[in-house]
């Protein structure tokens, strides 16, 4: 993993996660909406284990260590394609589910068998045994009990034990694609989380049928200054850039990061970046507003 891949767990994570937690638990659906940058994306697959899930070569190839992590996974995490149909959202998530399942039970298939090998070994030792003995062997034979049928396991959810459904980028759905995800809801009692861009939930409110089975709406906020502060008093390092020591240390400069950057994470790692590299190409020690302004000026600002 590089620093710039390093997930930090700032207050909107949190109110985040919680926000999902109550979407599986209560069976809701949720809309999560946020201007571009904010960490929506980031948080959905840190909440989702996805990072580590999609570093799998595949569910059959985990490691001790990988089954541990998705030991009691209930949710995934599905972007939809740009360009998506009601069959692929269908087969998309049920292959997702399905290797949720894997990786959740397969650890107690393993030990099962395991312990079956272990018992077909000590049958056949005794069996073994007991043929040695001449004298058994007509009539031991015979009346070996014969293994019961196990019953028939009984029929589970199609998804389970998926629990919660994360949809990134929402805003691509089609009508009909929507629709699917509604069945899948209401067939499935699961919860389901659909983040997009602000103005999704009005989109979604022509749709009556989808809308009034949304339980929550969470605007995703950008950092606020405080917690902006945090960030870089405490995790500076992990930020991925080689920053002074102290840090920013200079209270305008800091305002001035604040500013520039709006709160918006992408923008802060990125203005980050560029003060680490002027620094480095000045030889300068300290972060002062006028680096932060000559960052700034090498940086693309869309509309946050
Ligand atoms: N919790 C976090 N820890 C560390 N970096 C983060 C975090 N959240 C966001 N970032 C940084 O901000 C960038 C943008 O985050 P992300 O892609 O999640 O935004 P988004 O809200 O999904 O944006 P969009 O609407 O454009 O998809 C990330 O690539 C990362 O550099
Ligand atoms: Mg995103």
């Amino acid at each position: 993993m590089t620093d710039a891949d390093t997930f930090l767990v700032t207050s909107e994570y949190r109110r985040f996660a919680e926000f999902c937690d109550a979407c599986r638990d209560y069976r809701y659906i949720g809309l999560c909406h946020g201007p571009p940058g904010v960490g929506k994306t980031l948080s959905a697959r840190h909440y989702a284990h996805w990072p580590r899930f999609e570093a799998l070569p595949s569910p059959w190839a985990a490691s001790e260590a990988d089954f541990a992590v998705f030991a009691n996974a209930d949710a995934i995490l599905y972007t939809p394609e740009i360009v998506n149909s009601p069959g692929g959202v269908r087969s998309d998530i049920g292959r997702l589910c399905a290797a949720i399942r894997f990786l959740r039970e397969e650890p107690g298939k393993r030990a099962e068998d395991l312990e079956l090998a272990a018992e077909k070994h000590a049958q056949d030792r005794r069996r073994f045994e007991k043929l040695q003995a001449i004298d058994w062997m007509r009539t031991e034979l015979a009346q070996t009990p014969s293994k019961p049928t196990p019953a028939p396991a009984p029929p589970r959810a199609p998804l389970a034990p998926v629990r919660l459904v994360l949809v990134d980028e929402a805003d691509r759905l089609r009508m009909t694609s929507l629709e699917q995800l509604r069945d899948m809801f209401d067939r499935n009692g699961i919860g389901m989380v659909l983040v997009g861009m602000p103005g999704m939930e009005k989109r979604l409110a022509r749709y009556p049928q989808l809308y009034s089975r949304v339980g929550f709406v969470h605007a995703f906020r950008p950092l606020r200054a405080a917690e902006i502060r945090r960030l870089l008093d405490d995790h500076w390092r992990e930020m991925g850039d080689t920053l002074p020591c102290d840090g920013i240390a200079n209270p305008e400069a800091f305002a001035a990061i604040v500013r520039v950057t709006g709160g918006n994470f992408r923008l802060l790692r990125r203005l980050l970046s560029q003060i680490d590299r002027i620094l480095r190409l000045n030889n300068l020690a300290e972060v002062t507003p006028a680096v932060v302004d000559t960052a700034r000026e090498g940086l693309v600002i869309g509309t946050v």
